[in-house]
C-alpha cells in the first residue's frame, strides 16, 4: 500500500509510532524514524523489514531541530509523501494542581510539534509539487476529556482543530489531512497502571478490552495510502467503542 514511498513518523521509537513504522515497512514504504531518543529511533529503524531506513535524533517541538530535519530531507533529494505526527507526552495533574511547566511542556511537545512539522513537510511538498498524507495522531481524550489531562486533552483537541483546517487549506493542493483518536492502547503507559486502574478503564470500553498498537497503525496506514485518496478533514475514531 504503501510501495517505495519515504515516510516520516515522529515517536518512531516507542509504542504506537514504532507500530507504525513496522506496519508502514512491512507495506513497501521507506522510513525516517523521528525520536526524541537516538538510541530508540535507532533500535526501530534498525529493525524494519526492506531498505533505506533512516533514524533521525529530534525534539519535535524545538524550530531549530525541525529545520535540521528540513535540511537533512533537502541533501536526501526527496520530499516525503507521508508525515505522521505521533510523538507525544502526559504530564497529568489535577487543573488545581498543574504546573505552568506541566501545562507548556504538554502543549510543546503534543500541538506545537504539530504545526512545527507539518508546515515544513507541507512546504517541501509544495515546492516539490508533490502528493502528501498528514495522519495527526490524536486521542479520544481530545474528544471526551479525562480526569487530570486538561493539558493533554487540550492539545489533542487542538491536534482536530489544526487537522481540519490544514485540511481545508491544502487540499487543493495535494496535501490530505487527518487525525486518527487512539482509545486506551496496550503501552509500556498502560501496562505501567495498577490494575485496578486498568479495569476500570476496560469496563468503559465497549469491546470490553484495551487496543493493540498495531490496530492503531493499521487505522494510520489507511489513512496514509491510496486507500483514503478521497478522505480528508477527518477523524477515524479507533477506540473499541469508547467515546462514540
Ligand atoms: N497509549 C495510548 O493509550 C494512547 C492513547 C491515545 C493517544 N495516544 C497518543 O499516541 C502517541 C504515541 O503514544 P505512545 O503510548 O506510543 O507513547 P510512547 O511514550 O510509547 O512513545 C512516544 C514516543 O515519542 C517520543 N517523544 C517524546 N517527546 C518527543 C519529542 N519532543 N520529540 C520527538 N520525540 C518525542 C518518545 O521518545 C517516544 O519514543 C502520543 O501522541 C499519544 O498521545 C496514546
Amino acid at each position: 500500500m504503501l510501495s517505495s514511498k519515504l515516510a516520516i513518523v515522529t515517536g518512531g521509537g516507542s509504542g504506537i509510532g514504532q507500530a507504525i513504522c513496522k506496519k508502514f515497512a512491512a507495506s513497501g514504504a521507506r522510513l525516517i524514524v523521528a525520536d526524541l531518543k537516538k538510541s530508540a529511533a535507532e533500535a526501530t529503524a534498525g529493525n524494519l523489514p526492506g531498505n533505506g531506513h533512516s533514524a533521525f535524533e529530534i525534539d519535535v517541538s524545538d524550530p531549530e531541530h525541525v529545520a535540521r530535519l528540513q535540511e537533512f530531507i533537502k541533501s536526501s533529494g526527496e520530499s516525503p509523501s507521508v508525515l505522521v505526527n505521533c510523538a507525544g507526552i502526559t504530564k497529568d495533574a489535577t487543573l488545581l494542581k498543574m504546573s505552568q511547566n506541566q501545562w507548556q511542556d504538554v502543549m510543546n511537545v503534543n500541538l506545537n510539534s504539530v504545526f512545527l512539522m507539518s508546515q515544513m513537510i507541507a512546504r517541501e511538498s509544495v515546492a516539490a509539487g508533490s502528493p502528501l498524507s498528514i495522519v495527526n495522531v490524536s486521542s479520544i481524550v481530545g474528544k471526551i476529556g479525562n480526569f487530570g489531562q486538561t493539558n493533554y486533552a487540550a492539545t489533542k483537541s487542538g491536534v482536530i482543530g489544526f487537522t481540519k483546517s490544514a485540511a481545508r487549506e491544502l487540499a487543493t493542493k495535494n496535501i490530505r489531512v487527518n487525525a486518527v483518536l487512539p482509545g486506551f492502547i496496550r503501552t509500556p503507559m498502560t501496562e505501567a497502571m495498577p490494575p485496578k486502574v486498568l479495569d476500570a478503564m476496560v469496563s468503559m470500553v465497549p469491546q470490553r478490552r484495551l487496543g493493540e498498537t498495531e490496530e492503531i497503525a493499521n487505522a494510520v496506514l489507511f489513512l496514509a495510502s491510496d486507500m483514503s485518496s478521497y478522505v480528508t478533514g477527518t477523524t477515524l475514531e479507533v477506540t473499541g467503542g469508547l467515546g462514540m
